[in-house]
């Protein structure tokens, strides 16, 4: 079915990230990013053309990464940006950072079979994405495949989403390259408070990264820290 376009001549506000702009829709500032592939919804998003540019409509409840930017934080995307996604799902989000780095590379990691499959259709649509079937904590099986990177993204529910982050920033990230991380306190431990866990879980980081902001992403996704750090030179 083709995607359903809607015209405006309503102003649209660009941010501080390539690719991403605000927009009135509804009687609300919203975000969107400039649809690297247009006329193709990823999963029913709504298109909008502004001045013959398309845009697809990104809500801040659904991501973690628009809840980020709606938080105001300083997210270290540039147009070129090579990007490890650990946990990229289906690619909804992931999808929104090929946008952002139209010129650069995302390196989709997922390890689920089922969500894989549609991962790979999304991919298959956009050039810059590359779909990587495996385990975030085995970072060595996909060594060969995505090379070094200026950021890596990671939003995986697991227990130990520290010790995740660097394994995968040793072998892949730059030094002064960009951890931008969501830690999801009930995947680490449920039974303690989240507070808690966020600085147990950052505590891990210290010793290689700069950490230079963290919001907790309530009330879109609460339970969620988001943390952006930069590699040490080491
Ligand atoms: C919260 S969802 C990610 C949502 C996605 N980032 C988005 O915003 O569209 C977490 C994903 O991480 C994946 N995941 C969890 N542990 C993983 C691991 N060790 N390796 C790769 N993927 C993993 C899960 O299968 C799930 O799809």
């Amino acid at each position: 079915m083709p995607a359903k376009l809607v015209k405006t001549h309503m102003p649209i506000h660009t941010t501080h990230i390539p690719n991403v702009f605000s927009i009135e829709e509804g009687g609300n500032t919203r975000l969107v990013t400039k649809n690297l592939t247009p006329n193709i919804q990823v999963y029913g998003e709504k298109l909008i053309t502004v001045d013959g540019i398309e845009y697809r409509l990104w809500s801040h409840h659904r991501s973690k990464l628009a809840g980020m930017i709606e938080k105001g934080m300083n997210i270290p995307f540039k147009e070129d940006s090579r990007v490890l996604y650990l946990g990229a799902a289906s690619g909804t989000t992931a999808s929104h950072v090929s946008d952002i780095v139209a010129k650069g590379r995302v390196f989709a990691v997922e390890f689920s079979a089922r969500t894989m499959r549609d991962l790979i259709a999304v991919c298959s649509q956009r050039s810059n994405m590359v779909p990587i079937f495996a385990d975030a904590r085995q970072p060595g099986s996909y060594k060969a495949i995505a090379g070094s990177v200026d950021v890596v993204y990671q939003d995986v529910a697991q227990p130990n989403q520290a010790e995740i982050a660097l394994v995968n920033a040793r072998e892949f990230l730059k030094p002064g390259g960009y951890l931008i991380m969501v830690i999801k306190a009930r995947s680490v431990d449920s039974t303690v408070n989240p507070k808690m866990v966020y600085e147990q879980e950052l505590d891990k980081l210290v010793e290689e990264f700069n950490l230079l902001d963290k919001k907790v992403l309530r009330p879109y996704h609460p339970d969620h820290l988001a943390v952006i750090a930069q590699r040490k030179q080491l």
